[in-house]
Formats: structure tokens, C-alpha cells, sequence
């Protein structure tokens, strides 16, 4: 069996679970879904990121005990993955002994290939971003500080620390990025923005910090703690069992297939990890995907802005496959995108209550009343069920090419139309006329038109497994059946077999 690994980041647990968490989240389970559905053997992996300084000051600030402040948040985030929906096959925490081994591990790999030496660190750190910027990356706005990218607070720090020699890796990065992995960053703008910022140059990256203590200790000299980021981008090793790099785990999944990550972390994923991993003498992961940001109102969702739409509230009040739907069909991957309420209500009306929503309705509902709930016997085929059969199963390698690359639109698009097109052949075919004058023609088109909601289903289940599932359940298709891989044979349902009641899928949104 072939294996797939996919990454989210690891949250920050300091604040509320926002929309950019569930979309990194949501759009990572769709890939893991899908693979899992095309036979990979997949390993799905989520988690909390709970060291540095961001929360130390936050616990602080409630007078909490950290530890406990941790796992009280760290609960929060692995709450979400169920109100998600998520298939992950792991939640790491970076507060975890099995983490801290693998830390320690990296550290000392990165000391003893000398990449690793004590210096004394004095410039700007953003606490938000967990981020030292340049002073070209600064911006000030009534005496206070700013990084221009992120828009977050920056303050001054001067400490002694120990350094990564990233400046060593800066040829071998490049040649990385445009010889030996030209897909290694994806979409192609992510791409060209790093490679035109490494070769601006790049500078040592500070590794250590002294003037707090929530991290792992560097070894042997436990002033310092490890880089909350060296720390945490660790934690996709840590879920794998290393440092033990023998064990079924590590050799079954490292390299990572795919990371995906919001745009604003670019820089750790896309320079940094790798240049970790080099200097470690640990293979690279094969590609770092960077979404775009979610905006609502086309800005960014802020408090003070209120324009804050909270993934929880949504999802109570429109249902979770809604919700992924919509964050799917809506943004762009790779871009920006807006969202609102009015676009959510639009969404779910055109695509799931009046597109595939109808087609499911309307079909077994006909098969309920004129056919005993039984599937019906497929006959001679004409051409034309040939063709709604075919131009999807002719389509399948162009689908799975295109998951392979991350371009979810452009394959929930087709999907779509799938689904656009079956509800067409509905209609032109009339199984009502059929009828009364040609039942064996009506229970061919039947036949064929369950097929291809059974087909459709299965392509749309990462997606929207909930609603999918009740309807695989309803043409009771066993759960080890419903691949990729079966929809190629399209005489797979089994005339006779008993279409089961069904409920409404999706309730339309009044306006
Ligand atoms: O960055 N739109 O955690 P995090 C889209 N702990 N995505 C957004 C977003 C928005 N408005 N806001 C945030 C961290 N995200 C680190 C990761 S990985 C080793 C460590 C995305 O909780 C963001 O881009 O701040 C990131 O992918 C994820 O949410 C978690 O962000
Ligand atoms: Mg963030």
C-alpha cells in the first residue's frame, strides 16, 4: 500500500479556534480523506503548538499555573477537531514527553554538524508571531512598532543566544527550491516570494531565548530554552516516533508528503524547516502548500472590526458539511478569499440543497414510490447513459492528478458538474413518461442515475463526508466499497437491493 503523510500547523491554543483554523484544517482533511479513498495508507496529523513566550504571557496575564493553562486550551483545539469533523490520526502536543525527546534530538543533531553557536541576539521580536524581523521588516505608528507584514506589536530584545548558520544553507535552498524540488512550494507565488527573499541573503536565525523559560531546555546549558519555532516545526517528526527512525512509523511516512499551512507562515515551513532538516541530515518534506487568508467584508476578521464569523456558531447553525462545502467551494486555494453569511446561505441553496441535494431527493424518492425501494434492473444501456457513466469514470485520473496538486476548486468544479449534469439526465429522460409505456427502459435509467449519484457521492465524501455517508448508506453500499476505485465499475449496485427512507440532506437557507 502506497502512504501519504499531510500536516495542519499546530494551533496556538491562546486564543478562541477562529475561521483560518478551520480552514488549514478542513483543507488538509479533504486531501487526507481523499487518499484515503484512492487505497494510500494515510497519517492525518493536528495538534497544539503551547510553548514560548506568546503563552507564558498570556498564562501569566490570567495568574494561571501553565502547565494546567495548557492542557485546559490544548482541550479546546482537540474539541474543534471533532466539531470539524476531522480524520486525523494523531493530536500532538508539543507539552508532550515523546515531543520533547525529538527536540532534544534535532538539537543535538544541529550541535554536532556545527550549525549550531553562542552569540548574543539584539533586534526585534514580534510575541504574536513568535517571529524576529529585520529592521527593514518594521514599521512605526505612534512611537510603537510594527511588522509590516503581519501588522503585529514588535519590542526590542538583547540576550544572549545561540544561533543557527542558516547563511550556510542559502545556496543549497535555492538550488533546492528550482533544481531538485520545483514543487517543493505550491501555489508558484508562494514559490517566487521565497526564493526572491532568500536570495536577498540570509542572515543567522536566533535559536535560544534567555529572558523567559516556557520551552524545552537546551541541552547542557538550561538558561536558554529552544526557539519556539525550531520546537514546534519539530512536532511533525515527534508524531512519527523519532528520533527512532527505525520503527514502522517513521519509515512509513517520513518524508511528509505535504504540509499545509496559512501564507503567514511561509517563511518557517518553506526556509527554515528545510534548512533545520539539511544541516539534521534528515530528508525534506515533499511539498509545503500556503493557503491564502480568510477575509470577511474583504479585510482581515478582527475584534475591533467586528467582522469576526466564528466556525462553532456557524456550524451550529448551518451544519458542519455546509460549512466545508462552503470554505471549499468559496475560496480560492492559494488565495485570498472572502466570506460572509449572505454568500454561506447562496452556497448551500445553489450547490448542496438545489444541485446535489435535489438529485439524491428526487431520485430515491421517485425509486420510493414507483419501484418498492428497490433498486432497479439495469437493461440494455443506450448511448447517452453511456456517456453520463463514462465522462465521469473517463475523468477519474484527471481528478486524482488534480488532488495531487492541490487544486481543490478545480475538482470540486467537476465534481459539481457531475452532479449538474445527472440532474439533466433526469430530466430528459422522464422516467415518469417511462412509466407508463417502457418500464424496462425507466428501471435502465434508474439504474444508471443511482450509479452516478453513488459515483458523485464518493468523489464529494472528503468533502462533505456527513451527507455523503447517509447517502452511500442509503443505496447501502458497504463502507469498504466506497473508494475511487469502485466507481470504475458501473454495474456495481445490485438490482433488488432496498434503497432506504431517507431524510432531507440540506435545509434551504431562507432569506
Ligand atoms: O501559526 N485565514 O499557529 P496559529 C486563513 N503555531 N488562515 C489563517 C487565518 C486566516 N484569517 N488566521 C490564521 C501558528 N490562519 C503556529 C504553527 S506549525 C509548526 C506552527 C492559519 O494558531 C495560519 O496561517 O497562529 C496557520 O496555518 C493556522 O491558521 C494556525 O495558526
Ligand atoms: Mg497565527
Amino acid at each position: 500500500m502506497k502512504n501519504f503523510y499531510i500536516t495542519t500547523p499546530i494551533y496556538y491554543p491562546s486564543g478562541k479556534p477562529h475561521m483560518g483554523h478551520a480552514y488549514s484544517s478542513i483543507i488538509a482533511d479533504i486531501f487526507a480523506r481523499f487518499k484515503r479513498i484512492d487505497d494510500y495508507n494515510v497519517m492525518f496529523l493536528t495538534g497544539t503548538d503551547e510553548h514560548g513566550l506568546k503563552m507564558q504571557r498570556e498564562a501569566e496575564k490570567k495568574s494561571k499555573d501553565i502547565k494546567s493553562f495548557c492542557d485546559e486550551l490544548s482541550l479546546k483545539f482537540k474539541d474543534l477537531t471533532k466539531i470539524l469533523n476531522l480524520s486525523n490520526n494523531d493530536f500532538i502536543r508539543t507539552t508532550e514527553q515523546r515531543h520533547h525527546k525529538s527536540v532534544i534530538d534535532i538539537w543535538s543533531r544541529l550541535e554536532k554538524s556545527k550549525d549550531i553557536y553562542l552569540s548574543k541576539y539584539k533586534g526585534w521580536y514580534s510575541v504574536s508571531d513568535e517571529a524576529y524581523y529585520d529592521e527593514d521588516e518594521i514599521v512605526t505608528k505612534n512611537n510603537i512598532k510594527y511588522s509590516k507584514g503581519s501588522g503585529s506589536k514588535v519590542e526590542w530584545v538583547e540576550e544572549e543566544s545561540y544561533f543557527f548558520k542558516l547563511s550556510a544553507w542559502q545556496n543549497k535552498l535555492i538550488k533546492f527550491y528550482e533544481e531538485e524540488n520545483p514543487k517543493f512550494i505550491l501555489p508558484k507565488s508562494r514559490k517566487n516570494e521565497v526564493i526572491q527573499f532568500v536570495k536577498k541573503g540570509l542572515k543567522d536565525l536566533s535559536v535560544s531565548r534567555t529572558s523567559f523559560s516556557w520551552g524545552i531546555p537546551v541541552p547542557k546549558n538550561s538558561k536558554h530554552v529552544i526557539y519556539v519555532w525550531l520546537d514546534a516545526l519539530t512536532n511533525y517528526l515527534s508524531a512519527l516516533n523519532f528520533p527512532n527512525t527505525n520503527n514502522d512509523k517513521y519509515k512509513s511516512f517520513w518524508p511528509a508528503d505535504v504540509h499545509i499551512i496559512g501564507k503567514d507562515i511561509l517563511r518557517f515551513h518553506a526556509i527554515y524547516w528545510p534548512a533545520f532538516l539539511m544541516a539534521a541530515k534528515i530528508p525534506l518534506p515533499k511539498r509545503v502548500y500556503g493557503h491564502g487568508w480568510i477575509l470577511s467584508d474583504q479585510k482581515k476578521m478582527s475584534k475591533s472590526l467586528g467582522n469576526i464569523l466564528d466556525p462553532i456558531e456557524i456550524i451550529n447553525n448551518y451544519g458542519v458539511d455546509q460549512l466545508r462545502y462552503y470554505l471549499t467551494k468559496e475560496v480560492s486555494l492559494g488565495n485570498d478569499g472572502n466570506i460572509s453569511l449572505e454568500s454561506l446561505s447562496d452556497c448551500i441553496n445553489n450547490d448542496l440543497a438545489n444541485n446535489y441535494g435535489n438529485l439524491c431527493q428526487r431520485v430515491f424518492s421517485f425509486i420510493n414510490k414507483n419501484c418498492n425501494s428497490k433498486i432497479p434492473k439495469l437493461n440494455k444501456v443506450k448511448p447517452e447513459d453511456k456517456k453520463l457513466t463514462n465522462d465521469l469514470i473517463d475523468q477519474l485520473p484527471k481528478l486524482k492528478e488534480l488532488i495531487e496538486n492541490q487544486e481543490l476548486n478545480q475538482y470540486l468544479k467537476k465534481v459539481i458538474e457531475f452532479s449538474f449534469n445527472a440532474n439533466k439526465y433526469f430530466n430528459d429522460q422522464e422516467p415518469w413518461s417511462l412509466k407508463k409505456n417502457n418500464l424496462e427502459r425507466m428501471n435502465t435509467v434508474l439504474y444508471v442515475i443511482l450509479n452516478q449519484i453513488r459515483s458523485i457521492s464518493i468523489l464529494l465524501y472528503p468533502i462533505i463526508p456527513i451527507s455523503t455517508t447517509k447517502v452511500l448508506d442509503t443505496l447501502t453500499i458497504e463502507k469498504s466499497q466506497r473508494n475511487i476505485k469502485s466507481i470504475e465499475n458501473s454495474t456495481f449496485l445490485k438490482d433488488g437491493g432496498l434503497i432506504k427512507k431517507f431524510d432531507i440532506l440540506f435545509k434551504k437557507i431562507e432569506k
